[in-house]
């Protein structure tokens, strides 16, 4: 665990299992929770913390195993988390084409990755054979309390 500039700890979760795909989930709506984003942020939240399901589905589904990590990136002005999701499997030959709609090697919905990246404010996404890396991001001015 790394400290965050916020002081919320950095959670780690390995991915080996469906069970992982919740404990990924579930860290992620508690860092959202704690950050006491305001009520109209919270169905996007919720949506985003499903989309960490997304994308550890597809470190299982594709590498075997690999982890993520979830992160408060939060500053003075802004409330941020961010979730970094990582394997060492084959990569991803094409990263334009597995970007686009419809686009599945496993004849799945291709739904997936378009789909994590219309919805997060900040989506990278960088693959060689060996180490795929995603990372996403939701960001919120911090409003008030005065
Ligand atoms: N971690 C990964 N390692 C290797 N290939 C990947 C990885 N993640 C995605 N891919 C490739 O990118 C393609 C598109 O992924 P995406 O999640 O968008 O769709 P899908 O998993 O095929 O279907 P869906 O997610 O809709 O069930 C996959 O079919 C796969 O070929
Ligand atoms: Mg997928």
């Amino acid at each position: 665990m790394t400290d965050s500039p916020a002081g919320v700890p950095s959670i780690v979760v390995p991915i080996r299992d469906a069970t992982d795909i919740l404990r990924a989930r579930g860290s992620a709506r508690e860092l959202a929770a704690r950050l006491r984003l305001g009520s109209a942020d919270q169905t996007r939240l919720a949506t985003s913390v499903s989309e960490v399901s997304e994308l550890t589905r597809n470190v299982l589904q594709y590498a075997g195993e690999g982890h993520c990590t979830i992160i408060d990136a939060s500053d003075e002005s802004r409330l941020c988390i961010r979730v970094v999701v990582e394997d060492h499997g084959p990569g991803i030959p094409n990263v334009d084409l597995a970007l686009r709609d419809g686009y599945s090697t496993s004849g799945g919905l291709g739904a997936g990755l378009p789909g994590v990246r219309r919805l997060m404010d900040e989506f990278e996404l960088s693959s060689r054979p060996g180490h795929t890396r995603l990372m996403i991001a939701m960001t919120r001015p911090r409003v008030s309390s005065a």
